[in-house]
């Protein structure tokens, strides 16, 4: 019922040049994955090339972040229309290492979650819980107000648009992953929060898992019936080892 999703998230690794090499070895290892949504999230730098090696495939491209504004003296950043200018489907935005080294907070996320809808860019909202806040036994209060803060305001419709991608933060570049078991008592948790707040539209919503997502453990994740595909950091800078996670092979 939902198509899934597999994303990679280059963050502040790749030149173009070097993801132009790395898109073309993808090219032809995915070409006949057509029931699933494959995107990749290179740094800004790569949008552009990306969107020149991109263009007739079944791959799409995604920031990383954006600034909600249209326009404006906001030295450093990046409009949500120069992203669209770019090609770009995707923003993945809230990811803890924004959260954690940039000080972003529900309330900035929420308001970049609009900005992107209004640009029809869809929107990668990451949300997750720091190892010690799942030693004191508080994922899911930390989870729930990430995803209500995050997502406060929007209507049913917009949020059946959006994914989520539930990271635990101790799980990111480590090798330790959340067991399926446990990711999906997280990601069935964020659905009940979605469906407590706006009923069917949960069940449209795509909820990734991300952390330490690798060929081989891709697939126990994808039996989960509450996940619907992947964020995938490390592991998406190779061709072959994201090319066998978007086919769920070993
Ligand atoms: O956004 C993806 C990410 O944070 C997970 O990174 O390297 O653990 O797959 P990694």
């Amino acid at each position: 019922m939902r198509t899934p999703v597999l994303a990679g998230n280059w963050k502040m690794y790749m030149t173009p040049e070097e993801g132009r090499q790395m898109v073309q070895a993808l090219i032809p290892l995915v070409a006949d994955c057509q029931e699933r949504e494959i995107v990749l999230c290179p740094p800004y730098t790569s949008l552009a090339a990306l969107a020149e090696a991109l263009k007739g495939t079944n791959i799409a491209s995604g920031a990383q972040n954006m600034h909600p504004a249209k326009e404006g003296a906001y030295t450093g950043e990046v409009a949500p229309g120069m992203l669209k200018a770019l090609n770009c489907k995707y923003v993945i935005l809230g990811h803890s290492e924004r959260r954690q080294y940039f000080g972003e907070t529900d309330a900035m996320v929420a308001e970049k979650v609009k900005a992107a809808l209004a640009a029809n860019l869809i929107p990668i909202v990451c949300v997750g819980e720091t190892l010690a806040q799942r030693e004191q036994g508080i994922t899911e209060p930390v989870v729930d107000i990430q995803v209500r803060l995050g997502l406060a305001g929007l209507s049913p419709e917009e949020l059946a648009g959006i994914i989520i991608a539930y990271e635990p933060v101790w799980a990111i570049g480590t090798g330790k992953t959340a067991s399926s078991a446990d990711a999906q008592k997280v990601c069935r948790f964020i659905r009940s929060v979605l469906s407590s707040w706006h009923g069917d539209a949960a069940k449209k919503v795509r909820i990734l898992y991300g952390g330490s997502v690798k060929p081989d453990n891709i697939r126990e994740l994808m039996e989960q019936p509450d996940i619907d595909g992947a964020l995938v950091g490390g592991a998406s800078l190779k061709a072959d080892s994201f090319a066998r996670i978007v086919r769920f092979e070993e």
